[in-house]
C-alpha cells in the first residue's frame, strides 16, 4: 500500500524540522490501515515497533511517500515494514505489529487466508 501525507508547519519542532513523533503516528496509522484492509472485517490495535532510529531531518514542505507492506503473519498478529521516502530517498523504516482483537479487546485468531 502507498500513502502520501504533506509536512506541514504544525508538524515541525522548535528547530524547524518534522517532529517524530508525528511520523511515528503516521507510520503507525498506515500500516493499521493496511491490515484492516487486507484482513477486512478484522479489528487492530498495534503491539508493538521495532527499536526507532531517525537519520534524517524533514523539513516543511517535504512530500512523504509511506510504503507498507506485509512481513509476516502469525496466530494472531501481522507484522508489516513500513519505508518512508522522501525524493526516493528513504529517511525513515520501521516494522509495526497489530494484534487482532475482539470488541473485549481480547486477542483473536486472525482468520484463515
Ligand atoms: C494486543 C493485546 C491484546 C495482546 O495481548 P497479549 O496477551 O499481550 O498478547 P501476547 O503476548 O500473547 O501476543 C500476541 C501476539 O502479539 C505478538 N507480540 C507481542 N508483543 C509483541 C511485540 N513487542 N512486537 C511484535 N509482536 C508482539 C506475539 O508474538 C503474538 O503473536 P502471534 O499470536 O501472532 O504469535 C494486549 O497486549 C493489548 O491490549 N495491548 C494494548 C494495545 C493498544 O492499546 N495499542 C495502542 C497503543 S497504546
Amino acid at each position: 500500500m502507498e500513502n502520501h501525507r504533506l509536512v506541514l508547519p504544525e508538524h515541525l519542532n522548535q528547530f524547524g524540522y518534522l517532529f517524530g513523533g508525528y511520523l511515528l503516528m503516521w507510520v503507525d496509522e498506515v500500516a493499521w490501515m493496511a491490515a484492516s484492509l487486507e484482513f477486512t472485517g478484522c479489528q487492530f490495535v498495534t503491539v508493538g515497533m521495532e527499536a526507532i532510529a531517525f537519520h534524517k531531518s524533514v523539513k516543511q514542505g517535504a512530500i512523504l511517500r509511506f510504503e507498507t507492506t506485509l512481513a509476516r503473519t502469525g496466530r494472531t498478529s501481522v507484522t508489516y515494514e513500513v519505508s518512508v521516502l522522501q525524493d526516493e530517498t528513504e529517511i525513515f523504516s520501521n516494522s509495526v505489529s497489530l494484534v487482532r482483537i475482539d470488541e473485549t479487546g481480547a486477542k483473536q485468531f486472525l482468520p484463515k487466508r
